[in-house]
């Protein structure tokens, strides 16, 4: 059984890969990833000689490849996961977000709807973001029912791709899930995001930038949690029904690197208060979301899934990660990393 999973050379796209290749031996994984400056090889190491896994370097928004790569396998599934997934990006450049993630989106449910010549036994997979549904305020809790109100160019092309596949669904009865899950961290995730930056920073002895008041909240999952559901919500789900994934786990961005700087501290060997000296607040982001929460209490019902990671234990894992894993951190940072995205997009 051949499977597509787009974007697997990313943060979060390397997890999926690694349970798919690892607990499915008869699938045939396919991980089709453009290698953008947010995708890199060297997170699926560990992997890249399996025999059931296979790595293609290239575009969704490439229609011949998919033709390509849809006649040479036989795919059962795809889980769609390529994107670009960073807001602060996404306002400086709004229009790789809308070619990615709205147009590589539709070229991908085309590529099924062309070449699946029965749906029976085929599923198109979603990963999306709980940001789609724009703000929360001091209370309550995104759930399957809350209206789609994206606030940045990121969660705006991430909206229209979830609505593409839903259209799909309705007018060509393509079977599709989608899954839209909070902010993940652990291993691999790139240190432009809060929580690598931060660790990133604080062993170069930079500051660590706090937007506005600090007192924005996420809900903060463990990637390999999110991997978990996504096998979960691939296998289980029911087809045309959407499944938020959370982690029950909220803070401040404040407090997060609060308690972030503490463990960094013990952790280094360094006395304590040493980090938080380098809090800075810095300028906000525009149209910065309040605060994101989820109620994952469908996928619990439904699945049977919950996080098997405490935030104590996560954070101490993905902190212990980038420490043993600082060649890592220094080649995603170099320069060639950061000049690819300005070479291939521009504003
Ligand atoms: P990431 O930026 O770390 O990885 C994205 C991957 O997609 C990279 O490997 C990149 O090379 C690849 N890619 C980008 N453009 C491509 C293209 N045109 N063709 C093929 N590959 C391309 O992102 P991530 O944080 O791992 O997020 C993965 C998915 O999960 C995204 O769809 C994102 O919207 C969603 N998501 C992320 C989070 C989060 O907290 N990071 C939360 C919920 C949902
Ligand atoms: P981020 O990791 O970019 O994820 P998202 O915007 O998708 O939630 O940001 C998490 C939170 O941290 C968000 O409220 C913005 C804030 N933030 C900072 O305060 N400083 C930073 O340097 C970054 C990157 C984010």
């Amino acid at each position: 059984m051949a499977l597509l999973i787009t974007g697997g050379a990313g943060f979060i796209g390397s997890h999926v890969v690694r349970h798919f290749v690892n607990r499915y031996t008869h699938y045939q994984i396919v991980n089709l990833d453009a290698l953008t400056y947010a995708g890199n090889l060297e997170n699926l190491t560990d992997i890249e000689g399996a025999a059931n896994y296979q790595f293609v370097k290239g575009s969704i928004t490439d229609s011949a490849l998919l033709d390509q790569l849809f006649t040479q396998y036989d795919f059962k599934g795809v889980i769609h996961l390529a994107a670009e997934s960073h807001v602060d990006r996404s306002i400086a450049h709004p229009m790789a977000f809308i070619e990615t993630n709205v147009k590589g989106t539709a070229a991908l449910l085309n590529a099924c709807k062309t070449h699946w010549s029965t749906f029976e036994g085929r599923r198109f997979y979603q990963i999306s973001t709980d940001e789609v549904f724009g703000a929360l305020g001091d209370s309550g809790l995104f759930t399957e029912d809350s209206p789609y109100a994206p606030n940045s160019p990121y969660s705006a092309s991430k909206a229209s791709a979830d609505h593409l596949v839903r259209a799909y669904g309705e007018t060509y009865d393509l079977p599709y899930v989608i899954s839209n899950c909070s902010n993940n961290y652990g291993p691999n995730h790139f240190p432009e995001k809060l929580i690598p930056l931060c660790i990133h920073n604080i062993l170069k002895g930079k500051e660590l930038p706090i937007y506005g008041d600090g007192l924005y909240t996420r809900d903060w999952l463990y990637v390999t949690d999110h991997a978990q559901a996504i096998d979960q919500v691939y296998h289980q789900g029911k087809n045309g029904e959407t499944y938020l994934i959370g982690g029950h786990n909220e803070f401040t961005n404040i407090d997060l690197i609060r308690l972030l700087c503490e463990q960094m501290d013990a952790r280094l060997g360094r006395a304590p208060g040493t980090a938080q000296k380098s809090i800075t607040f810095v300028k906000d982001r525009p149209g910065h979301d309040k605060r994101y929460a989820i109620d994952a209490s469908k996928i619990e019902r439904e699945l049977g899934w919950s996080p098997a990671h405490t935030f104590e234990q996560g954070l101490a894992a993905t902190i212990d990660w980038y420490l043993e894993h600082e060649e890592w951190l220094a080649h995603v940072t170099s320069g060639a990393y950061q000049s690819y995205y300005d070479k291939q997009y521009g504003t």
